[in-house]
C-alpha cells in the first residue's frame, strides 16, 4: 500500500497521499485538502510547497546537486555547449548529431527580429535599464507573431513559437546593449553559432567579426548553461503561473524576465559588482563592509551570498570560479575590484556569521566578475542570466502545458476589516 500522512483537525482524522519523486523526495499532497476538510495550508514565500510535478531540473540544496534531466551539471558544463543543453531541457534528451544540425539550422534562419521592432529600440530613453527594456521587447514579440496567440497551436506551431523566441533574444540582447552605445546595430549572421553570433553582434564592431576569442565563446558558453535552469525560482514559477492562463511564449517569457529582474533574484549579479565599486571607492576596507553584512541594524547584506536552497554550497558556484580564474588569467586582467572580490570572499568564508548561516558565494558572486572581464557593462549582467535562463523557462512553460496544469490561483488567509458601512467622503 502506498503511504499515507495522517493531518488531525479537531477530532477528525484525514488521510492524505504521499508523493515520491524520482529521487526519493517525498511530498503530501494537499490538492484536496479544501474539499475535504475547509481548510487551506499558509506557506508565505512557497518555502514548503512543491507546486509542480516536474521531471527537467533535480536540485538538492544540501549536497548541492544539480542536474538537468538527469545529467550531471558538472559533466554539461565541461562536455556540451549551451544549444546541446537548451534541446535537452526543452525536448528532455541530449540531441543526435543530426537533430542538433537541424535545430542550429532552425535557430539561425529565425534570429532576425522585424524591422519595425527597430523604432521600439530607439523609442527607449539611452539610459533606460536593460531588463525593462527586454521585457517589453519580448513581449512585443507577440505582436509580430500574432499565431503564437492562436489557443490549440499544433506541436509544430508551438514548436515554431519557441525556436523564435530562443533564436530572436540574442539578437534583442546585442541590439540594446549597441542602442546603449549609440552604436550601429549588427545584423545576426547564419555561418555563426549560437553564441558566437551573440559576441558578434554585441562586441563588433564592423559587419562581420571573424576573430571572436575562443576563450570567450567557451566562457559564454559555460555561463549561459550554469544559467539555464533552476527548477521553481521565482522567475520560472511566474512563467509557469503566467502561462497556466493560457498566455502566449512571448508574454510568459517577458514575465519571467521581470521577476528575475530583482536584486534578490537575477538582479544580484550587478549589485555584486556595484557593491564592490562602493568597497573599492570606500577604501577598500573589507572588514568594515563585512561587519556591516553582521549588523542586523543595518541593511546591508553581502550581494552574492546565500542562496535559498543551498545550504552548504553552489554547485554552479564551483565550476563558475574555476571558469572565473581562467578567464582573468588568459585574458591577464587586474582589476582591483576583482582584488576585493577575492579578499571579501576569503574572509566571510572563514567567518563565523556565514559559516553558522550557511552563507556561500552563489552563482552570481562570481558570474558579474566574468561579464565585467569580458567587457559587458554593470546593467547587462542580469541581461545576461535571462539569455541563459530562457532554455530553462521554455522547458517549463512547455512542460506545464503538456501537463495541461489548471491555472495558477493561491488562495489567502485574510486579514483585514470585516463588515464596514460606506462613509460619506463629508463625513470621513
Ligand atoms: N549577507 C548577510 N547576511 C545574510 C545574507 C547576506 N547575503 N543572506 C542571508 N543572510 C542572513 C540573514 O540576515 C538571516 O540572518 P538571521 O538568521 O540572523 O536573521 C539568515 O542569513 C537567513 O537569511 P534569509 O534571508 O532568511 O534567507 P533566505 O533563504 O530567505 O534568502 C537570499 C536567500 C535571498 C538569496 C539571501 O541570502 C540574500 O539576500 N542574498 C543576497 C542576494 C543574492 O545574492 N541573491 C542571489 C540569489 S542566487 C540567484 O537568484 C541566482
Amino acid at each position: 500500500m502506498s503511504e499515507t500522512a495522517q493531518l488531525k483537525i479537531g477530532d477528525k482524522t484525514y488521510d492524505l497521499p504521499v508523493i515520491e519523486g524520482s529521487e526519493g523526495e517525498k511530498a503530501i499532497d494537499i490538492s484536496k485538502l479544501r474539499d475535504q476538510t475547509g481548510y487551506v495550508t499558509l506557506d508565505i514565500g512557497y518555502k514548503n510547497t512543491g507546486a509542480t510535478q516536474s521531471a527537467i531540473t533535480f536540485l538538492d540544496g544540501e549536497l548541492g546537486i544539480l542536474k538537468y534531466r538527469g545529467y550531471p551539471i558538472e559533466q554539461l558544463a565541461a562536455k556540451s555547449s549551451f544549444i546541446e543543453v537548451a534541446y535537452l531541457l526543452i525536448y528532455g534528451e541530449l540531441p543526435t548529431e543530426e537533430q542538433l544540425k537541424a535545430f542550429n539550422f532552425d535557430l539561425s534562419h529565425h534570429t532576425l527580429v522585424h524591422e519595425d521592432m527597430k523604432k521600439f529600440f530607439d523609442g527607449f530613453p539611452s539610459k533606460s535599464h536593460p531588463m525593462g527594456q527586454l521585457s517589453s521587447l519580448v513581449c512585443s514579440l507577440s505582436a509580430f507573431y500574432p499565431e503564437s496567440l492562436k489557443q490549440n497551436q499544433t506541436p509544430e506551431e508551438l514548436n515554431l513559437s519557441i525556436i523564435k523566441v530562443l533564436a530572436k533574444m540574442p539578437t534583442i540582447v546585442s541590439w540594446i546593449y549597441k542602442k546603449s552605445l549609440g552604436h550601429p546595430y549588427i545584423y545576426p549572421q547564419n555561418k555563426y553559432d549560437y553564441v558566437t553570433n551573440f559576441l558578434n553582434m554585441t562586441f563588433g564592431q564592423r559587419t562581420e567579426v571573424v576573430d571572436i576569442d575562443p576563450v570567450i565563446v567557451s566562457a559564454m558558453n559555460t555561463l549561459l548553461i550554469l544559467h539555464a535552469d533552476h527548477e521553481q525560482n521565482c522567475s520560472t514559477s511566474t512563467v509557469r503561473i503566467v502561462g497556466s492562463s493560457a498566455s502566449n511564449i512571448y508574454a510568459s517569457v517577458s514575465a519571467g524576465i521581470s521577476a528575475l529582474w530583482g536584486p534578490l533574484h537575477g538582479g544580484a549579479n550587478q549589485e555584486v559588482i556595484e557593491m564592490l565599486q562602493k568597497i573599492q571607492e570606500d577604501g577598500g576596507d573589507t572588514d568594515k563592509w563585512i561587519a556591516k553584512a553582521k549588523d542586523k541594524n543595518d541593511p546591508f547584506r553581502l550581494m552574492g551570498f546565500g542562496h535559498r536552497v543551498y545550504k552548504n554550497f553552489d554547485p554552479r558556484a564551483k565550476i563558475i570560479k574555476k571558469a572565473c580564474d581562467d578567464i582573468l588569467e588568459k585574458l591577464g586582467i587586474d582589476d582591483e575590484v576583482l582584488e576585493i572580490a577575492k579578499k571579501l570572499e576569503e574572509v566571510a568564508l572563514k567567518d563565523p556569521y556565514f559559516i553558522e548561516r550557511k552563507l556561500y558565494p552563489n552563482v552570481d558572486f562570481y558570474s558579474g566578475i566574468i561579464y565585467r572581464a569580458l567587457g559587458f557593462p554593470t546593467d547587462m549582467f542580469t541581461v545576461l542570466f535571462a539569455l541563459g535562463r530562457l532554455p530553462g523557462w521554455i522547458a517549463q512553460w512547455k512542460e506545464m502545458k503538456e501537463h495541461k496544469e489548471p491555472i495558477g490561483r493561491p488562495r489567502q488567509i485574510y486579514t483585514g476589516a470585516t463588515n464596514r458601512d460606506y462613509v460619506d467622503i463629508k463625513n470621513r
